[in-house]
């Protein structure tokens, strides 16, 4: 094999197997011994292939993702492969012309955990493993469900009773997994789900498992070939269990090891006020995270008090001499209405990548002429009640800036000019 594990704590490697966590406790990461000659127009040529395989947003960069896996395991729907938009609106709103959006919620199951599933459902294929399962705000859960479908395996799913997005909740639900409500928090079906799989002998697919990490690189090699090899100067993505900014931080320096860029974006990673405890790691110099065991935030997806992998994010920060941002729920929503005003639309969550640009270009940390480019995490579709609830000013804490409720009429022309007013 061409990778190993390694644990991040105490440096002892182990070969790839169904653990996913040292002795010590320890998270691994993946070490690939990547081979000699990964050029930039390898990748190029796979663009638009019909192969079934490599057409996959994330199996296009398998070199770099999973080199020694027998293609015969692979899960994929295809996934990645994701737009990179432009917007006047957005970047008026941010106060920069030059602003990108990388969409991830034009994924398969509709957020980016596709692209770290395809690689971790493949690896439970590999293993021979029969049941997967995972803790969830809503999206892993949905990812987890399809791609286990897929792949004919049992999936649990265990998440914060009454707090996932409803979207999410019926996805999850209708790909067959079976779903165990937690009367308690993320963090607390997050610890739970590890217990079971440990206990029970269940493979665990939470971001813990690093093949989710490896997947999820993915979104910085497709974004950084779409801008065609000539990296942003920032990256901002929401956070919550800090999977993404790992993966994008190993992602980075990856690509710098291997001479495919010249030079590293800055990662910027934001959290919401009430749900910020990598916020205040940082900002405060600790070492050491202090979990927020009553993280609250509109954003549903990030409402996460203790995440797992800080420690993979705080040296994905400092290598990339990065920042962490914080903004507020109403800072999130007029995000999000703007993001969804002008066409592209995401889910509240997503939209923190938004709120943080917007804040990190009014504190002047961002220059006006750097180029951005903020990742959109999760579809529109995914949290219905919190924009309809916006819309009708019905939203807990939040002002409404612009009421869009629909109207009822009867079916009659008379009624149809008096309400359009025409
Ligand atoms: N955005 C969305 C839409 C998410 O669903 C999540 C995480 C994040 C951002 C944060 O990413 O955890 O890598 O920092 N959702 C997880 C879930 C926790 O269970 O679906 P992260």
């Amino acid at each position: 094999m061409s990778s190993i594990f390694r644990c991040i704590d105490c440096g002892k490697s182990y070969p790839l197997e169904v653990k996913t966590k040292c002795e010590c406790g320890g998270l691994f990461e993946v070490k690939h011994e990547f081979r000699e000659g990964i050029r930039r127009d390898i990748f190029d040529k796979r663009v638009g292939s019909p192969n079934p395989i490599i057409k996959s947003g994330v199996w296009r960069f398998k070199e770099l993702v999973y080199p020694g896996l027998d293609n015969n395991h692979i899960i994929t729907k295809p996934e990645g492969n994701t737009n990179l938009y432009t917007s006047k609106l957005i970047s008026s709103f941010v106060g920069t012309p030059n602003l990108y959006l990388k969409h991830e919620g034009e994924n398969p199951t509709g957020s980016f955990k596709d692209r770290g599933m395809t690689v971790g459902v493949s690896e439970a294929k590999r293993l021979g493993v029969n049941i997967v399962a995972c803790a969830s705000t809503g999206n892993t859960s949905s990812s987890l469900a399809s791609y286990a479908a897929i792949a004919d395996l049992k999936c649990i799913v265990f998440v914060p009773e009454g707090r996932i997005a409803y979207g999410k909740l019926a996805q999850t639900l209708a790909y067959g997994a079976t779903m165990i409500q937690v009367k308690g928090s993320f963090d607390d079906a997050m610890s739970l789900v590890q217990q079971a799989s440990e206990e029970l002998g269940i493979y665990l697919l939470n971001s813990i498992n690093p093949w989710r990490i490896e997947g999820q690189k993915t979104i910085v090699f497709d974004l950084i070939q779409q801008l065609n090899w000539k990296p942003p100067d920032w990256i901002i993505l929401p956070a919550g269990n800090l999977g993404n900014t790992s993966a994008f931080g190993k992602a980075l320096t990856e690509l710098e090891e291997l001479d495919l860029i010249d030079e590293k974006p800055r990662l910027a990673a934001i959290q919401a006020e009430c749900a910020d405890p990598f916020y205040r790691l940082w900002s405060t110099g600790s070492s050491l995270l202090e979990p927020n065991s009553e993280a609250k935030t509109v954003a549903s997806a990030i409402r996460i008090g203790n995440p797992v992998n800080w420690k993979k994010a705080l040296s994905a920060i400092k290598n990339t001499n990065g920042v962490v941002e914080h903004v507020s729920d109403q800072e999130i929503m007029d995000s999000k209405i703007v993001v969804d005003r002008s066409g592209i639309g995401c889910e509240p969550a997503s939209a923190a990548s938004v709120a943080g640009a917007k804040r990190l270009f009014d504190s002047g940390v961002i220059d006006k002429g750097e180029k951005i480019v903020c990742v959109l995490t999760g579809n529109i579709l995914k949290d219905p009640d919190s924009t309809i609830r916006y819309f009708e000013g019905d939203l807990p804490g939040i002002k409404s800036n612009i009421i869009n409720s629909s109207k009822i009429v009867e079916p009659s022309m008379r009624d149809i000019r008096k309400t359009l007013e025409l």
